[in-house]
């Protein structure tokens, strides 16, 4: 069976926006806590507190903006009991995530921190669901406001005399559900009346993300876009991608081959979520000024047996990849509308790019895809088309391939790709119409397994890596590749 991919290289779709390879951090299990946060007493290597190797790793994906405090503990949280002197810190219960009690050991200067470590940007989520106008209100003067001020005063206290920029911020999360239970008529009021007093000090400017539906709730959208999308930046969209259903999710290791191609199914399914929404959007937003921001994606399985069931650790295999990559494509072709996304969730939580366990840190499979694709970030997308066949099971049909092709800003082509057969492997014939000259140099990285879920280990930490791709001919402008089945492909192309 062939697979025909067409780019039309003198055919720009507009950029990448680098946000889309956003990342996610909860207070969640042990996602901050013995993930990022050690404390600076640690034995293992910190920086103020936060892990070096994390940091590293992460810094090697050139992560653009990290989500905190929550998901649905953003909505329990109040920021104050988060600053002044660690030891007198109030602690809470963490209410949705195994009952454990919050120290508050990290919170905004740690966070602040964290990401300048990182070099990205913060995107806070403030509480609307059981915090006040003026909380939220503070916040904002606390981390931003550069004068005298009870609040700018008090940071300084605290020990940091300059602000810190800050970019984006949410206004709830989940207000249909764990932020309040809310119906969006009266969200949206209330998104009206706290969004008004995120106020920009100085030259720093809010860009202001309202609460958007869960998966297919178009009334949500419908009625939050009409209310008050003049109010706001951006809108954000739930999504995730369980293989069986939410009782029982399905095991992240040892499934059957029915739920790889049930997964991954379930992962496509995002297209047709981003593409129902962006048309409501476009009803209120025709010039599409208001940004869609998948802040929470990825796969949930059922934990991994013994572990907390209110931590949500499960393990991350190639089938995870598959679903990253085909994910971020799907991202890439809707560049138009779809300005950030936040996978779910950075470390030890979810569909984590890193597990660790003690002081022993692993780079997911899922982490490989983000490292292969970040060429994409902030590059130009090119019109790209896919004819190919099906990959069937049980009667059901998705495609075979998975394609998306961009140009950086030194004239590179980068095309990922990825083939989602558990079995087959996909012969594609890649034409590059439009090329000014032949292809003058191909080189190429693959993210592949032996197994559907194989996964990397804190023994056998390389199990699923990248490895040079050379299984590939060309011819002019055309290139000819045999992709291996469970496979995610990145392929960088230039011409002479
Ligand atoms: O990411 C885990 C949880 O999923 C988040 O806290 C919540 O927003 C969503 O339901």
């Amino acid at each position: 069976m062939s697979h025909e991919i067409t780019i039309n290289t003198d055919v720009t779709r507009g950029k990448i926006n680098r946000n889309i390879y956003g990342h996610f951090s909860e207070h969640l299990g042990r996602c901050i806590y013995e993930g990022i946060w050690v404390g600076e007493d640690s034995p293992i290597p910190n920086t103020e507190g936060i892990r070096n190797d994390v940091v590293e790793a992460l810094k090697n994906l050139n992560i653009p903006v990290l989500r905190w405090p929550g998901g649905c503990f953003a909505d329990e949280y109040h920021w104050k009991d988060g600053v002044g002197p660690r030891s007198q810190r109030k602690s809470m219960i963490n209410t949705h995530w195994g009952g454990v009690v919050e120290n508050n050991h990290f919170g905004t200067h740690e966070f602040l921190r964290l990401c300048e470590l990182l070099e990205c940007e913060p995107y806070i989520s403030g509480n609307v669901g059981s915090g006040t106008v003026q909380e939220m209100s503070e916040w904002v003067e606390y981390m931003t406001f550069d004068g005298v001020s009870p609040m700018a005063d008090w940071r300084k206290e605290n020990g940091r005399e300059q602000p810190w920029k800050l970019k984006y911020f949410g206004v709830g999360n989940e207000n249909w559900g764990c932020g309040g239970n809310m119906r969006p008529e009266y969200y949206a009021d209330l998104y009206r009346q706290f969004q008004t007093y995120v106020r920009n000090y100085g030259d720093n400017t809010i860009y202001k993300i309202a609460c958007g539906p869960n998966v297919d709730d178009y009334r949500w959208m419908e009625v939050v876009m009409r209310e008050a999308h003049r109010f706001m930046d951006a809108i954000s969209l739930h999504y995730y991608t369980v293989p069986r259903e939410w009782s029982d999710k399905g095991a992240a290791t040892g499934f059957p081959v029915q739920e790889w191609f049930q997964t991954l199914k379930k992962a496509l399914y995002m297209d047709e979520l981003i593409t129902r929404h962006s048309a409501i959007m476009d009803q209120y937003d025709p010039d599409k000024r208001v940004g869609l921001i998948v802040d929470e994606w990825g796969t949930w399985y059922n934990v991994e047996p013994g572990t907390n069931p209110g931590f949500l650790y499960q393990q991350n295999t190639i089938r995870d990849a598959l679903v990253a990559g085909l994910t971020l494509n799907i991202f890439h072709e809707h560049n138009d509308r779809v300005v950030m996304a936040n996978i779910a969730q950075i470390v030890n939580v979810l569909q984590s790019v890193i597990l660790t366990e003690g002081e022993k840190m692993l780079l997911t499979p899922t982490y490989h895809v983000f490292e292969m694709y970040k060429v994409h970030q902030d590059a130009e997308r090119l019109d790209t088309h896919y004819s190919g066949g099906a990959y069937e099971m049980d009667g059901e049909s998705i495609p075979h391939v998975s394609v998306s092709a961009s140009r950086t800003v030194d004239g590179k082509i980068n095309v990922s790709l990825c083939n989602l057969s558990h079995a087959s492997k996909a012969e594609v014939s890649v034409a590059l119409r439009g090329l000014k000259g032949s292809l003058s140099k191909v080189s190429g990285r693959q993210l592949t397994a032996g197994a559907p879920d194989a996964h990397n280990t804190f023994e056998a930490a390389d199990n699923v890596k990248p490895a040079a791709f050379t299984d590939f001919e060309v011819e002019d402008q055309t290139l000819r590749a045999k992709l291996a089945p469970m496979s995610v492909t990145v392929l960088e192309l230039s011409a002479g």
